[in-house]
């Protein structure tokens, strides 16, 4: 389907039974004008002549008045004078009259006469559940329309339309067909009005071909749902470092609208906190404690789950969950595994981990990256050593995913950035960390003591990262032993994966780089 033949001309504003209605109308109006008009009392002289106009006689003696107060339009009443005293819709059908009976409301439903007034746009556009094929693009908006995308490879030229029938103020509309690795523009409205797009702001980009090597950067937020100035200034710092250079794919590691995750939360501290990246890049979320408040994952419902489209049967990659709680997506040479660390079972045996083994044990990707909300080592404002799903996600996830090669673990929770050594089997309390669970005690960093090295898929260690930061800080001990380094500082994570390196960065608020490692498989 053609994009400016969906978006052409305005269709016509009357069909043909509204035209009848109106000229019936319009004959009562008349007829009551007429058989009033000795009976009115008007100017003052207690006889209301046929001749006296409204207008006339409101400007010679003020007596006319109730002719827009008593729900009658009369003939010489002008759409201006009665819109402006009694409310009426002004030029309500396009007939230039005005009618009693006709208010904007009954004007639009029964006669279609002011739907080009255009839906708004109320939240997003925002990308979701991008694979190498496909993309789901959803907003929402004031007034319930259909869905239509128009997208194309230059902003000028939206050549391709997808489109959702149903008539919906939350609006999703999922595109296939698409090439990899492949830069679109696209602009989201309805079949009557285009609302906002075709421009070089709205664009989106494919995943790269599973398995292939290229240069992918990964913003990663924790605990980000404040809506304050701490989160703008992370979010700021982000944006200038990362500059032209842009955001592929972006996570947020739960608690990402305090304090119940409501949609009226959401709609602040996500929707209204990040809107370019939400329409420039694929988010990947997972469930917080916090949105657990107003959300329930055995069921899937709640705003968490009303939000967020997240794959269920491997429509980006993996092995097919059933469940938008915990999934798995594959990005260029990167598998990514997200898991439920609050509301579903963490039992080894259970469902979430038993696919996670699956799924672990299909790819064949070199990087392995899991992420959850509950961190499995931290003495930040929580401590992994006395809390039950701290203590749970880290002795039955960890190691399934240390069998499988995990690289890198990111959680939340604490608000504080606690980043490890290179590790290995380290399941117990903190004071049960040994020398031989310390795979590299060093600083991980190339300039420095040099990088992790991970030289095939079955190398052991993996680093674990605490990055809760991106809304607040908490005072605590951050002394966790297993931890290269603890900061009480706002921040947010940049992942840089090229080929057989990863690079991780902490970008505090005010854009300085407070720490950074890397891991290399070559
Ligand atoms: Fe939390």
């Amino acid at each position: 389907m053609n994009a400016s033949s969906k978006w052409g001309p305005a269709r016509p504003m009357v069909v043909m039974g509204a035209a009848a209605m109106i000229s019936l109308l319009l004959a009562s109006c008349q007829g009551d004008d007429a058989s009033i008009g000795s009976a009115r009392i008007s100017c003052g002289d207690g006889v209301c002549n046929v001749d006296e106009t409204c207008a006339s006689c409101a400007s010679d003696c003020g007596a006319c008045l109730d002719s827009c107060g008593d729900g009658v339009c009369t003939a010489d009443e002008t759409c201006t004078s009665c819109s402006a005293d009694c409310g009426l819709c002004p030029d309500l059908c396009g007939d230039d009259s005005c009618d009693a009976s006709e208010h904007c409301s009954t004007c639009e439903a029964d006669c279609g006469a002011c739907p080009d007034t255009p839906a708004t746009v109320t939240r997003g556009p925002y990308l979701q559940s991008g694979s190498t094929s496909s993309m789901v693009i959803r907003w929402r908006s004031d007034e319930g329309t259909d869905s239509v995308v128009a997208y194309g490879a230059d902003p000028t030229s939206l050549t391709n339309v997808a489109t959702s029938a149903a008539t919906a103020t939350e609006h999703q509309v999922r595109i296939d067909g698409l090439a990899a690795d492949t830069r679109y523009y696209y602009a989201i409205g309805s079949s009557t009005s285009p609302l906002v797009g075709a421009d070089d702001d709205h664009f989106f980009a494919t995943a790269p071909q599973t398995g292939a090597a290229r240069p992918t950067r990964i913003w990663v937020l924790g605990d980000s749902g404040t809506a304050n100035d701490n989160a703008r200034s992370v979010r700021d710092a982000y944006d200038s470092f990362t500059g032209s250079r842009g955001t592929d794919l972006w996570l947020m590691l739960g608690d990402n609208a305090y304090p119940d995750g409501t949609d009226d939360e959401y709609q602040e501290a996500v929707f209204e906190m990040y809107p370019d990246t939400l329409r420039n890049a694929v988010l990947w979320p997972t469930l917080g404690n916090h949105d657990g408040h107003s959300a329930e994952s055995a069921s899937q419902t709640g705003p968490y789950y009303d939000i967020f489209t997240l794959p269920t049967a491997a429509e980006a990659g993996g092995v097919r969950s059933g469940t938008e709680a915990y999934y798995a997506f594959d990005y260029g040479n990167v598998h990514f595994v997200c898991l439920d660390s609050y509301d579903s079972d963490p039992d080894p045996s259970g469902p979430m981990m038993t696919w996670m083994e699956n799924d672990l044990a299909a790819t064949a990707q070199p990087w392995i990256v899991a992420f959850w909300h509950h961190p499995p080592y931290t003495k930040g404002s929580h401590d992994s050593n006395s809390e039950g799903r701290l203590e749970d996600m880290r002795e039955f996830a960890l190691p399934i995913l240390e069998a499988y090669g995990v690289d890198l673990v990111l959680s939340g929770h604490s608000h504080s950035y606690e980043r490890s050594m290179l590790l290995n089997a380290h399941y117990g309390a903190s004071n049960t960390l040994t020398g031989s669970m310390i795979m590299d005690s060093g600083d991980g960093q190339e300039g420095g003591d040099g990088a992790y090295s991970k030289p095939d898929s079955t190398a052991e260690g993996a680093v674990y990262i605490v990055a809760g930061s991106s809304g607040k800080t908490s005072s605590a001990d951050l002394d966790h032993p297993a931890m290269y380094i603890s900061l009480a500082e706002l921040g947010s994570v940049v992942l840089d994966v090229d080929g057989a390196r990863l690079e991780a960065t902490f970008l505090d608020d005010s854009g300085s780089v407070l720490d950074s490692f890397t891991i290399r498989k070559d």
